[in-house]
């Protein structure tokens, strides 16, 4: 039986309750869950790169989280991105969209690498993520960065400015340059070489992304930054015109408009904002953070299954070396528990283990500063397994954490 669940703040880490519920709730739809069925189907696409080290890792983390809560996954690896493209000659094959549209949520390492750089287009694996969003119809992308008590020291900014950083880019994923047509090369009236692409949006497309962004917001400081370049594109002024339009809806959620350059220097709060802006920011929200290796997301659609993946790439220059953060892969499995499965405990299981982990000085060299623990992907793995087995009473920063998240349970089952 399939169950809603409201769309709620999205941070894993960062909660900011409330007790009042939505006056248009947007719902996505879990694709399978009750109070009965506990065996869900997991399409793993470890992808290239750095990709399978984390997928590995974080699969033994789900698993074993998942079993302690009498949940069973069965998991089915197929091939993506450059991997598909040796195996098959295509960067998506049917097998894997197809499998990934059958199962209850999808879990993806990341794809691309040298070798594939001077593919033609349609033959790179970025093709075949492109694909993989539009085929699974996930048209949200929540990037949430906050900066972890534990890994102020590892931000590029100040810690007076690092500390309490708690972003969330809400992406539109599935529209706009990067979907748009015409798209192409030709030549001009002066006989030169052109490439050119498309931003389009159309009402409906920026509508349902506004709204998720204002229950967002809702959830978080009830204030909502929605980022274009209106002074410029006629996509944007147009966007700005929808998001205002549906402000009306959310009279309790404070609406601001920014140019995106300006966004680039003051990233604050929650950001709405279109496919290829939100690249950009999200990738730039996450250098806040520490380190781009901590950072989950989660893709989601108005039904059908989640796709959930570290905002990091293949990392080709640290592939094969064990030297790969697996957090964002593990907290990305957090998120899948959560928002795709709505098993909010075997998440939370793995969300407390990494705070755990992090709190015993464990650190990857992405985020390692004096005095931790230097390892490597395989080990963080283990030392996480560890914390999710052990149930290892966590720090009281992890613990005021949870207290949020508990919280957060409590308002979700007043508002189903
Ligand atoms: N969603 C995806 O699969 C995705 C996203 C971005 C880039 N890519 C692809 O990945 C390839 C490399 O792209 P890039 O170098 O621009 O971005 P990248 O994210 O792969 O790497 C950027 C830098 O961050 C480091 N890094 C990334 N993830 C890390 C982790 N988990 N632990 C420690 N360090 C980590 C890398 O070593 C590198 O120095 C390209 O082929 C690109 O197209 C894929």
């Amino acid at each position: 039986m399939a169950a809603s669940m409201q769309l709620i703040n999205l941070n894993p880490f960062r909660l900011h309750s409330t007790t009042s519920i939505p006056k248009h709730p947007f719902t996505i739809r879990c694709s399978a869950t009750s109070s009965t069925a506990k065996t869900y189907n997991i399409t793993l696409l470890p992808g290239d790169g750095i990709g399978p080290e984390v997928i590995s890792v974080a699969k033994n983390v789900l698993n074993l989280a998942a079993s302690l809560e009498g949940i069973e996954f069965k998991f089915k690896e197929m091939p993506m991105g450059g991997a598909a493209l040796d195996l098959t000659g295509v960067p998506l094959p049917d097998e894997t969209l197809e499998t990934a549209k059958q199962s209850d949520a999808v879990l993806l390492g990341a794809i691309g690498g040298y070798k594939w750089d001077k593919n033609e287009k349609h033959l790179k694996p970025e093709t075949g993520l492109l694909q993989l969003r539009a085929g699974l119809k996930v048209f949200a992308n929540l990037r949430p960065a906050s900066v972890l008590p534990q890994l102020v020291d590892a931000s590029t900014l100040k810690k007076e400015v690092a500390e309490g950083v708690d972003l969330m880019v809400v992406r539109e994923l599935t529209g706009g340059i990067y979907f748009g047509k015409p798209r192409g090369f030709g030549t001009n009236e002066n006989g030169e070489e052109i490439g050119y692409n498309t931003e389009v949006y159309a009402a409906y497309e920026i509508d349902r992304i506004a709204r998720i962004a204002f229950e967002t917001a809702r959830k978080r400081n009830g204030k909502l930054c929605s980022v274009d370049k209106a002074n410029v594109l006629e996509a944007s002024m147009f966007w700005r015109k929808r998001v205002i339009a549906i402000a009306e809806e959310y009279p309790d959620v404070e609406l601001t408009h920014m140019y995106v350059d300006n966004a680039a220097m003051q990233l604050f709060d929650t950001i709405v904002t279109n496919n290829i802006f939100g690249d950009i920011l999200s990738d730039e929200a996450s250098m806040i953070t520490g380190s781009i290796g901590m950072l989950p997301s989660a893709s989601l659609g108005e039904s059908g299954p989640g796709l959930f993946e570290p905002i990091h790439g293949s990392a080709p220059d640290i592939a094969g070396q064990d030297k790969a953060n697996p957090l964002a892969t593990i907290l990305s499995a957090a998120m899948l528990l959560k928002y795709g499965l709505g098993e909010v405990k075997a998440a939370e299981r793995i969300e407390l283990a990494v705070l755990n982990t992090l709190d015993r000085g464990f650190r990857t060299g992405d985020i390692y500063s004096d005095g931790n623990k230097l390892v490597g992907c395989k080990e963080m793995g283990e030392e996480v397994l560890k914390s999710v087995d052990t149930k290892t009473p966590a720090s009281r920063l992890a613990r005021e954490y949870m207290n949020e998240h508990l919280q957060f349970i409590k308002y979700r089952l007043l508002a189903l």
